[in-house]
């Protein structure tokens, strides 16, 4: 049964909006015509209330805590699958049998060096600069370096983009680190996993043999699924905007990288690890908090815009906090003992309760990166790495979509009214 929605503006004849149904989530009513017939705008800052666009991608239930991608709860995902099956089911709708599986994986192998050159770009950054930094100049920079599938228009060009981006981000990640550090670039190793690769990258010294350690594999592998996709997030949405213009894919990337930095977003889990260090010792927990409730500072890894009961992930995240503390014989650890005592008096603090605050998956990830070796400046960049499919995915869906326009927010103007220019003596 169709549905309509009515909007009454005093002196004008209603208007009338056909209601949408997805397939699950709340109905939209369709504003499209909205500005043609009553010359109004609606006004949302922040999109609180605006489905930007339509996906098939993934879903979000933030009262019930409920995360799909392409319908599979995340839950069955990070205990089942692993991040490079979960990033052909996020492109391409379906879960791949056993020889598209096959044939993904090696197709990502494939791409998964940078070219030689792109290693100089790297003598051009400080040594000291944030990894993030150098992530968004030289992931755009692969637009330099592969004009050959910069077509937007032609399918082949897309899935090669696809495929470069999706191996070559780990591949760049680990060199920023690599750079950071002065150490010398490890080029990857086929006979290794997508992320046991990415370790072996990071940290396998020249002078001596690096063995991955299955269990910690294991944890980066789930924390690679949990980041994979969120719908249409900040950085999502920024991936969306650029490419509806119809710039390249890989500079589509950056933007999207470049969004995920600020604190609210991906910077989130460096600031909750910022935050455990200033706060130190559980003994200053309640102190801390009382700045929080008095707004001065917020408890970072807390609060979520869609979760409003929990966040599926933060589950899944601590378990995995768990295992890995567990295998590295650190389950003492002051860190970890501390981020238990905030989320503690946090769960049930009528401040907390009363806003629908509780731990988003920053809260457990930056413990569990920093005890797998992952220095801070770093987790943001492997959010980046993980949240690459989600955005190719987009991407894929957007440029495929036959209805695609160029996203154009309009405004309520506010400034000045019209008025004349004075020379400046005038002024
Ligand atoms: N600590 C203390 N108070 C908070 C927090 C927090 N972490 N988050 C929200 N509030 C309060 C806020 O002050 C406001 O209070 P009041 O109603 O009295 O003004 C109320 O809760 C609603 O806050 P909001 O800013 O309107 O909520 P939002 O949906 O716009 O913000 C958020 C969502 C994630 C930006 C916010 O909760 C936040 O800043 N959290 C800390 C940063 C963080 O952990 N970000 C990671 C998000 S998960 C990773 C990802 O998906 O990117």
């Amino acid at each position: 049964m169709t549905k309509n929605a009515i909007l009454n503006v005093e002196g004008q004849e209603p208007f009338e909006m056909p209601v949408l149904s997805g397939t699950l989530g709340p109905d939209v009513v369709d504003i499209r015509k909205l500005y043609g017939t009553t010359n109004m705008f609606m006004f949302d800052p922040g999109f609180t209330s605006t489905a930007s666009c339509e996906s098939k991608i993934t879903f979000i239930d933030g009262e019930k805590g409920q995360l799909y991608y392409r319908g599979y709860p995340i839950e069955q995902l990070a205990e089942q699958s692993d991040y490079l099956e979960t990033c052909y089911l996020l492109i391409y709708g379906e879960l791949p049998n056993a020889v598209e599986k096959q044939k993904f994986e090696l197709g990502v192998l494939r791409h998964n060096m940078v070219h030689e050159q792109l290693t100089w770009f790297f003598r051009g950054f400080r040594r000291d600069a944030h990894p993030m930094s150098m992530m968004v100049g030289v992931v755009g920079a692969l637009a330099a370096f592969y004009q050959d599938s910069l077509d937007i228009s032609n399918p082949e060009h897309r899935r090669i983009a696809e495929y470069r981006m999706i191996a070559k981000v780990p591949t760049l990640a680990a060199m920023c680190y690599r750079y950071s550090k002065g150490l010398p670039f490890n080029y990857p190793r086929n006979s290794l996993s997508y992320t046991g690769n990415f370790m072996h990258m990071m940290f396998a010294k020249p002078t001596e043999d690096y063995v991955v350690n299955p269990v910690l594999e294991r944890a980066l592998d789930r924390i690679f699924i949990l980041h994979a996709d969120h719908e249409q997030n900040a950085s999502t949405s920024t991936v969306r905007l650029a490419g509806s213009s119809g710039a390249n894919p890989f500079a589509c990337i950056a933007a999207g990288i470049a969004c995920l930095w600020g604190p609210a977003h991906g910077g989130a889990n460096e600031a909750v690890l910022k935050m455990l260090d200033e706060i130190g010792d559980v003994s200053r927990v309640e102190e801390f908090m009382q700045g929080v409730k008095e707004k001065r500072y917020r408890l970072m890894g807390f609060g979520h815009r869609v979760y409003k009961n929990m966040d599926p992930r933060a589950k899944i995240m601590k378990q995995t906090c768990d295992e890995v503390l567990n295998e590295l014989g650190l389950h003492d650890s002051p860190k970890f003992k501390l981020a238990m005592a905030l989320e503690k008096i946090a769960l049930e603090d009528p401040y907390f309760i009363e806003r629908k605050l509780y731990p988003n998956v920053d809260f457990y990830s930056g413990i569990v990166l920093s005890a797998l070796g992952i220095p801070t400046t770093m987790f943001t960049v492997l959010f980046a790495l993980a949240r690459t499919v989600g955005w190719v995915s987009h991407w894929h869906e957007m440029i495929a979509d036959p209805h695609q326009k160029i996203g154009r927010p309009r405004q309520l103007y506010t400034g000045a009214g019209r008025r004349d220019y004075l020379p400046v003596d005038k002024r």
